[in-house]
């Protein structure tokens, strides 16, 4: 039995429609990003939007290419309802991107105006971020489409009670969304990459054993008392029983990453997202509910100050690590450390394939897994 796979079999030097997966919604910018009366400028999947926020507080987000001879629509100007181009004056309406106005034409131009559109994306705003839908690309029809259909709900961070609080964490890595989403759910790299005198040393590494069952599009590392390796696990012992912890991590397509930790009456929860914006550069994004600490002056600062250092550690490796993607070396994964990367391969391969074949989509997990390594 072969325990190595080279990425040449994985779906990694496809084409970069395939590689970014659309009919996701995705994390555009932290809601304090985007301000009423003002446009702002992101990009995910190489698709340049632009997002604001109308006269009522409603986010929006268009494609930021005018559809008449391509300007960037966030060169324009924005009254809260509307968006002028800079270059001719069309004028969109932000929420649905109907053209509004055409400036050149004459009375007896008889142009139906309200039949184009600006690239128009659906968007909601929850737990501090605003995301956007990508949907599938459309059949070509430059300029004439309207903003295509939502397949599902917008993935919310999960909480456990009336009152909470709530954090983010951003950070930019400089590669592509397929390995910052196999850096995020790698357990090897911890005691060389994550090492701190509060936190562990790399004398500590040791067996570990866990229970991985498939979910629908991903997988879960099932409930079960923590050994030691997350980070808000750490700070809850000293807060809760140590024998009532619990914890649940997931992934699903395509790039949710779900972590609970439950004690008692008390939890924490985290939606991390890996988002492509180019196929050579992605951001994290750390969400993240808790009800510890409540009357603990430093607690969330503490918690916030540990995740910026996790992610910063992240960050720093990937980037060093780009200098030696850049020249496209052949790369392996191996069982049974890697195995959860293989699967987030897989489960990406077995969404392209339904798509194309407009069947149903097959999990590649047949059943629960348990996996080994030192870490
Ligand atoms: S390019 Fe936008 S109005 Fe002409
Ligand atoms: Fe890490």
């Amino acid at each position: 039995m072969s325990s190595q796979q080279t990425f040449d079999d994985a779906p990694q030097r496809q084409t970069p429609d395939s590689l970014l997966l659309r009919g996701f919604w995705y994390r555009a910018l932290p809601s304090d990003q985007v301000y009423r009366y003002a446009l702002a400028k992101a990009m995910l999947l190489e698709i340049p939007l632009v997002l604001g926020r109308d006269r009522q507080g409603r986010p929006f987000a268009l494609q930021d290419v005018c559809p008449h001879r391509g300007m960037p629509l966030s060169c324009g100007r924005f009254d809260g309802s509307h968006i002028e181009c800079s270059y001719h004056g069309w004028q969109f309406d932000a929420q649905s991107g109907q053209c509004q106005a055409i400036p050149s034409l004459t009375p007896d131009q008889k142009l139906r105006v309200e039949r184009i559109y600006a690239g128009s994306f659906a968007c909601e705003e929850h737990d501090d971020f605003v995301w956007v839908f990508i949907p599938e690309p459309g059949p070509a029809s430059g300029g004439f489409s309207r903003r295509a259909d939502v397949t599902a709900p917008v993935p919310r961070v999960p909480t456990f009670s009336d009152r909470y609080q709530f954090a983010y964490l951003t950070s930019e890595l400089p590669c592509s969304v397929d390995h910052g989403i196999i850096g995020l759910m790698d357990p090897a790299h911890g005691p060389f990459v994550h090492q701190a005198w509060w936190w562990r040393r790399r004398e500590s590494i040791h067996e570990k054993q866990k229970a991985f069952e498939p979910i629908p599009y991903g997988f879960r590392m099932s409930a079960h008392i923590p050994s030691s390796n997350s980070a808000p696990y750490k700070l809850l012992k000293l807060y809760a029983d140590a024998d009532s912890i619990t914890t649940t991590i997931d992934f699903t397509l395509p790039n949710l990453r779900w972590e609970t930790i439950r004690a008692g009456k008390y939890w924490f929860a985290s939606l991390t997202t890996v988002t492509p914006i180019t196929r050579d550069h992605c951001r994290i994004d750390v969400v993240a509910a808790w009800n510890l600490f409540r009357r603990l002056p430093f607690g969330p600062s503490l918690l916030q100050y540990v995740f910026a250092k996790f992610v910063e550690q992240d960050r720093r490796t990937m980037e060093l690590q780009s200098q030696g993607l850049k020249h496209n070396p052949h790369l392996m994964l191996i069982d049974d450390a890697d195995r959860p990367a293989k699967w987030y391969f897989q489960l990406k391969q077995a969404w392209l394939d339904a798509r194309r074949s407009g069947t149903e989509f097959r999990h590649p997990m047949a059943g629960p897994v348990l996996l080994k390594w030192r870490s």
